[in-house]
């Protein structure tokens, strides 16, 4: 490309217009050849050129992620639904009935000393646990119910590896008739399989909450050393996740749930924890310190 073709082109303009058009071209020329010219030189000496390294690859967007627990979440959402249990949540900043009155703690019960609680007032407090929304879930609802409940809590604790003042827990609750213990080992052990591998065994400990009877602690077999014993099981070979058990008929009766026709599990899960052995974590403030370093391992 070039001028060549225009100036040939002159040939077929009318005689006595050619020398006109001639002209006029040879100035277009020189105007469009000049203004390059300045523009070239322009460019070349420009400071901000110099500087460019247009060879240099480009800079890519920083794409954000979702945080450790909430993958964690997601998945143990997708294992009790998978199984059937639909997904409920209840306020943070809970009333005393539900947090402990509606669950059989009713007030001076020894029981209460175990939260640990953050009150703000006398009436309410910010909830310790996910147990209150089993007692928010049955009062709107008739059995057969099968819920899991995910959430904050806040307990007065000082932070250090194994503690901080709020973090995760999932409630479970099934309420039917006929439903036994053998039903919430079911669950219990086939979650296990699915988050941490078939080959996890599970084991239930006697204990006591007041809302439940019989009352239970379960523990996973170490997800790291397979029972060998190691650091993270303090060379117990088993790592506790948190509590269940059968659900107290004096629940039911706050409820107003015939506790002659129904039975009921609940079981807690502690997603922190959780999160902490599915990707051997040693420090639960890591997931609240937001470091971006941190973050961006998973
Ligand atoms: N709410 C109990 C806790 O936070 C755990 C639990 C849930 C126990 C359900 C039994 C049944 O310690």
């Amino acid at each position: 490309m070039g001028w060549d073709p225009l100036f040939q082109d002159l040939k077929n303009a009318a005689e006595h217009e050619r020398p006109k058009l001639g002209k006029q071209l040879n100035e277009l020329k020189n105007l469009v050849s000049n203004a390059l010219e300045t523009a070239q030189t322009q460019w070349r000496s420009d400071a901000v050129h110099d500087q460019l390294d247009l060879s240099l690859p480009g800079r890519k967007p920083y794409l954000g992620r979702r945080h450790p627990l909430t993958k964690i979440l997601d998945e143990i959402k997708s294992i009790f639904v998978s199984m059937g249990f639909v997904i409920e949540d209840g306020p943070e900043i809970e009333s005393d009935y539900y947090n402990f009155e509606a669950l059989n703690m009713p007030r001076n019960h020894p029981a209460r000393d175990m939260q640990d609680t953050l009150y703000i007032s006398e009436d309410i407090v910010l909830r310790t646990h996910t147990s209150p929304v089993q007692v928010r879930v049955m009062e709107n609802r008739k059995p057969p119910v099968r819920i899991i409940a995910p959430g904050r809590v806040y307990r007065r604790d000082t932070p250090d590896a194994s503690h901080s003042p709020f973090f995760h827990q999932v409630e479970g609750l099934v309420v039917d008739e006929g439903i036994n213990f053998g039903d919430l080992k079911g669950v219990i052990t086939a979650f296990a399989h699915k988050m941490f591998g078939s080959d996890i065994r599970v084991r239930f400990r006697p204990s006591f909450f007041p809302f439940t009877e019989p009352s239970a602690e379960y523990d996973f077999i170490c997800v790291f050393c397979r029972g060998k014993g190691c650091r993270v099981c303090k060379n117990t070979g088993w790592v506790e996740i948190s509590g269940a058990g059968m659900v107290d008929p004096n629940v039911f009766d706050y409820v107003n749930y015939d506790s002659e026709k129904y039975t009921g599990y609940a079981f807690g899960m502690g997603i922190d924890r959780i999160a902490m052995l599915k990707y051997g974590i040693h420090d639960i403030r890591l997931f609240f310190e937001n470091d971006v370093r941190f973050l961006e391992q998973f």
